[in-house]
């Protein structure tokens, strides 16, 4: 105790940014991964096309290492910066405050070097925590602990809360798509990679062949990771793609088995097990999808029969590219004055903050169909303790656009 004490003083009073030698220094550690609240759901999804975007997936890894390369940051596995003790391994003390309201709330500060766009893909990738999880990104007042956000060298967090203000490095140039800021956030949040729990050799072989003796440590496996009870998870933002720290081009390092074709590595945001797994570790209660396929339908819990009282459910549609269009096939919710009862709310981006689309709606008339402005649309269904009906069903496409949409998706 007095010597936990004593080190957690100490890492306030470091600076975040010093250089430590690689050792096995967070051991019992936290990894990702599958919905568990979510699955009380019965919503139906498809899961992301596997073709469509494995060029630029691996295009966005390759250049976050490579922009890593040139940091003078000291790295393990590529963007984490190493942790200084061999105390804080646990993390009980490394996880984030939850507030009485079951909030979690993660004071930040951004670099004032961003631009306005740079801030957008920030805030468009703290949004989808807010909506998914009980995780909140806030401006900090005067809190001790907090993120400090910067255009540092290279795209690279340190693990778990580590007192004080600690850097979570979102370079301008080459870390500002979404899945990279949500990657390092998890890993601030306590998170490590993905194929470095415990049980990762039964989901995939680590090809050691091509991984030259320096490059060995970043595919450490975590014996003692905490995994949470949920599944290994292929499609998680915290897996590594399958040429990291290749020597030899064309030759993978990291194989799904038995299946080495399954896609490993993406980039396009938080998975539902990634989701889940927040949601685990931080002990919220959150009723949350993300429906991230070119297509596909959602459902209020138990269609056709009737919807349960008191629930509050969101679906995050994110298509990889165009504007998703919403058409609902089934609509059936009880009428109250103003819908403040139960309601369908949609919204035009990835949170509640995002402009309406479509405000409140209740009763049995089946709504229009609805075209949000880019990949992002989230539907919001809440019902209160009174009179239930049976709901609604929709199904989702992504809609040819003039122009493509941009990079930060
Ligand atoms: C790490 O986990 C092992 C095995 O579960 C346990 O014996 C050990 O006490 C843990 N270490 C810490 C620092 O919690
Ligand atoms: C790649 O890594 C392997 C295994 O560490 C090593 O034997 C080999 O020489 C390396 N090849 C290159 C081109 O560095
Ligand atoms: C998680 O939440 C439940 C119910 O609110 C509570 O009883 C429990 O103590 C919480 N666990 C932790 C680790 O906060
Ligand atoms: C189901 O909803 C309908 C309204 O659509 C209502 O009349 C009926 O009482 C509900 N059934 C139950 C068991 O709540
Ligand atoms: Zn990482």
């Amino acid at each position: 105790m007095e010597l936990k004490g004593c080190l957690v003083l100490a890492a306030l009073l470091l600076p975040a940014a010093l250089a430590f030698p690689i050792q096995d220094d967070y051991e019992n550690s936290t990894t990702t991964t599958e919905p568990t609240e979510v699955t009380t759901q019965e919503n139906i999804y498809e899961s992301p096309s596997p073709t469509e975007t494995d060029e630029e997936d691996e295009d966005i890894f390759n250049k976050i290492l490579k922009v890593n390369k040139d940091s003078s940051q000291f790295l393990q596995e590529g963007d984490i910066v190493p942790r200084r003790s061999r105390s804080a391994i646990n993390c009980r003390q490394c996880n984030w405050p939850q507030s009485s309201d079951g909030i979690v709330r993660i004071p930040y500060e951004l670099d004032p070097a961003y631009e306005e766009s740079h801030v957008k893909g920030i805030h468009d990738a703290m949004a989808e925590f807010e909506a998914l999880t009980c995780i909140n990104f806030v401006k900090r007042k005067a809190e001790r602990d907090y993120l400090s956000i910067r255009s540092a060298d290279g795209c690279w967090s340190n693990y778990g809360r580590v007192g004080g203000g600690q850097t979570v490095s979102v370079m301008k140039g080459g870390c500002m798509w979404k899945g990279v800021i949500q990657h390092e956030l998890e890993h601030a949040l306590g998170f490590l990679h993905e194929h470095s729990r415990s049980d990762r050799d039964k989901h995939v072989k680590i090809m050691w062949e091509y991984i030259s003796p320096p490059d060995r440590p970043d595919f450490k496996k975590f014996e003692n990771s905490n995994n949470l009870d949920l599944p290994y998870d292929y499609s998680s933002v915290m897996h590594y793609g399958p040429y990291t720290f290749s020597n030899t081009t064309g030759k993978a390092t990291i194989v799904p088995i038995p299946d080495r074709s399954v896609h490993i590595g993406q980039r396009q945001g938080m998975s539902n097990l990634d989701v889940a797994k927040i949601n685990k570790l931080y002990n919220c209660s959150r009723c949350s999808t993300i429906l991230d396929g070119p297509s596909g339908s959602l459902r209020s819990a138990n269609y056709p029969r009737n919807y349960s009282d008191n629930t509050n459910c969101v679906w995050l549609i994110r298509t990889r590219s165009r504007k998703v269009s919403l058409h609902f096939q089934a609509f059936q919710l009880q009428i109250t004055k103003g819908c403040q009862g139960d309601y369908v709310k949609v919204y035009d981006g990835s949170s509640k903050s995002s402009p309406v689309l479509m405000d409140k709606t209740c009763g049995s008339k089946i709504p229009n169909g609805i075209v949000a402005s880019s990949n992002l649309m989230l539907v919001e269904f809440t019902t209160d303790g009174a009179q239930t009906a049976s709901g609604f069903q929709a199904t989702f496409t992504a809609v040819r656009t003039q122009r493509r949409s941009s990079i930060h998706n």
